[in-house]
């Protein structure tokens, strides 16, 4: 196995750090533009191989002939937010970046399947299918697992209970208009709304919702990355190991959930193919039109990217 990293900022970094610790790889690149920051975190990286007994050979540069070969490729590059900023203010740029990243990637690693992290999720998750031309079933953005471990954290808090007990659905863009799903997230396979009363529970799910403006308030020079880099790999185990887990990703959707032309968060068996299947499952009116409006405004913000 060897994974690629693009963009060696602190979600990259974050990441490349978490595959090594959980050995995912034989070899992990990562990739950026900034001469030397690559070379310097992944040699710091491998430097800390020897104590934490890990073999995972981590490197850095600021090219792509060292990424030939790659069964994953992750992006994390691109702008991130401070604070007073949408994700979809990073749009243009970020369109720019993260295409001409895929681009590249792919002429290397035609077989491998991608993995998106840059904002605004949705987006740019569409620019890398367009871009490396590659079938929908191998261009995966991480968003819902995000989504859905900051519900289940704050849900843990909520009732004192481990986060190992609690499981969310999230469906939906990753943005203002992402849909918590309180009735199909449970403790322990009790459903939320038998734990918690409807008001608290509306402020949990809020609470989701902001849970990336919340860090970028505190952090002011950037976003969140511990939670976003676990989530990617996540993802990338289950890629790696063909686990076949069902975890929400942002896809390109054929008519699914009534949507096509646009990408949304949805449950997607994840396995040594990327996409092996979108669950489906019947949503109430209220959820519908909530998935419904969410995919609007991705499909809006697709029509905005220039190539
Ligand atoms: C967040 C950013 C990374 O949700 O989208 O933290």
């Amino acid at each position: 196995m060897k994974i690629t990293v693009i963009g060696a900022g602190n979600v990259g970094a974050t990441t490349a750090q978490r595959i090594a610790d959980k050995e995912l790889a034989e070899e992990v690149v990562l990739v950026d533009v900034v001469e030397g920051i690559p070379q310097g975190k992944g040699l710091d990286m491998w430097e800390s191989a020897p104590v934490e007994g890990t073999d995972t050979r981590i490197t850095g540069t600021n090219g792509y002939d060292e990424t030939a070969g790659s069964d994953i490729v992750i992006i994390t590059a691109g702008l991130a937010r401070k604070p007073g900023m949408s994700r979809d203010d990073l749009l243009a740029k970020n369109a720019e970046i993260v295409g001409g990243c895929a681009e590249s990637a792919v002429k290397k690693s035609p077989n491998a399947i991608f993995i998106i992290v840059s904002n605004p999720l949705d987006v740019m998750t569409y620019v890398t299918m367009k871009r490396t031309g590659l079938p929908r079933n191998r261009v995966l953005g991480m968003a819902g697992v995000l989504d859905s471990a900051r519900f289940r954290s704050f849900v843990a808090l909520e009732l004192n209970v481990s986060v190992e007990d609690v499981t969310a659905f999230v469906l939906g863009g990753h943005g203002d208009s992402m849909v918590p799903l309180p009735r199909f997230s449970t403790v322990a396979g009790i459903p939320l709304p038998e734990l918690i009363p409807e008001k608290r529970l509306a402020e949990i799910v809020q609470r989701t919702r902001e849970g990336g403006i919340e860090i970028v308030n505190f952090l002011k020079t950037g976003s969140a990355y511990y939670a976003p880099s676990a989530s990617a790999v996540q993802m990338a185990e289950a890629i790696v190991k063909n686990k076949r887990r069902i975890l929400p990703c942002a896809v390109w959707l054929e008519g699914e959930y009534g949507l096509r032309d646009t990408v949304a968060g949805v449950p997607v068996k994840l396995g040594r193919n990327g996409l092996e299947q979108i669950i489906e499952i019947k949503l109430q009116p209220d959820e519908d039109a909530a998935l419904k409006k969410s995919a609007e405004d991705v499909k809006a913000n697709i029509a905005k990217v220039k190539f």
